[in-house]
């Protein structure tokens, strides 16, 4: 497949690229420096464009299978371009005419019982409900798309450094959680299970997640 990806320089973007480029995808990433770009990501083709330059992103990603994001806003940007550029890739998408977008979404939009999302549940933590409001935001914006076959893949609650099990489980709308209730996936399985989803396309327009 030629995959284009966003935010392919963060925590979860090197691993998605790690397994995109393992599975023999051509992958290019879309980045705003090419200075110091991680080793996972030897083999990307690295185009430097911005997400509010509409023409320069949708130059970069023409002729892809599907335009991929693990964007995430850096300490003291405003939370709030979590949703906003949800809608630029969209845009640019778009305009490029590529058929599919896959978000890197967030666990707090995933219901826990029927129309009850994880961020409205009182024991949610305060410190991540910025982050979870404007994640929800995105999948708002991305709900209203109809010509676009967008999946908004929300990690586990909680996503972090760990072993690749190469198992996990991925499922649509609700919230995943192990017998103990925990609901945790390390960086690489998820990388594994986002593309293993681009090259599925099984969840169109639907919100999912990974967790073990
Ligand atoms: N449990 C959950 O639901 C959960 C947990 C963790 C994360 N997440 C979500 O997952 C996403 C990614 O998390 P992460 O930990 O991988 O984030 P991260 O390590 O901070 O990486 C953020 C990525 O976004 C890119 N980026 C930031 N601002 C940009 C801009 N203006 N233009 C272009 N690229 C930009 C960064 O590129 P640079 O290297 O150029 O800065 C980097 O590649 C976030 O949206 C976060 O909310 C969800």
């Amino acid at each position: 497949m030629k995959i284009a990806l966003v935010g392919a320089t963060g925590n979860i973007g090197r691993q998605i690229a790690r397994h995109a480029l393992a599975h023999g995808h051509q992958l290019t990433v879309i980045v705003r420096s090419a200075q110091n770009l991680p080793s996972e990501l030897t083999g990307a083709h690295p185009v430097i464009a911005a997400l509010d330059d509409r023409d320069a992103l949708a130059a970069a990603i023409a002729g892809h299978d599907v335009l991929a994001s693990a964007y995430g806003p850096r300490p003291g940007d405003d939370i709030g371009q979590i949703a906003t550029v949800a809608g630029q890739l969209v845009a640019a998408a778009r305009q490029a005419q590529v058929p599919r977008v896959v978000v890197v979404g967030g666990a707090g939009s995933l219901e826990v019982a029927p129309g009850v999302q994880l961020v409205d549940t009182p024991g949610f933590p305060e410190a991540y409900k910025p982050y979870a409001l404007a994640a929800r935001e995105a999948l708002k914006q991305l709900q209203a798309v109809e010509d676009i076959d967008w999946t908004f893949f929300s990690p586990a609650a909680e996503i972090g450094p760990g072993d690749e099990r190469g198992q996990y489980r991925v499922q649509a709308k609700t919230f995943l959680a192990d017998a103990e209730g925990h609901s945790r996936i390390s960086y690489a399985d998820y990388g594994a299970a986002f593309v293993a989803e681009l090259e599925a396309g099984k969840y169109p327009k639907q919100i999912i997640t990974a967790a073990y």
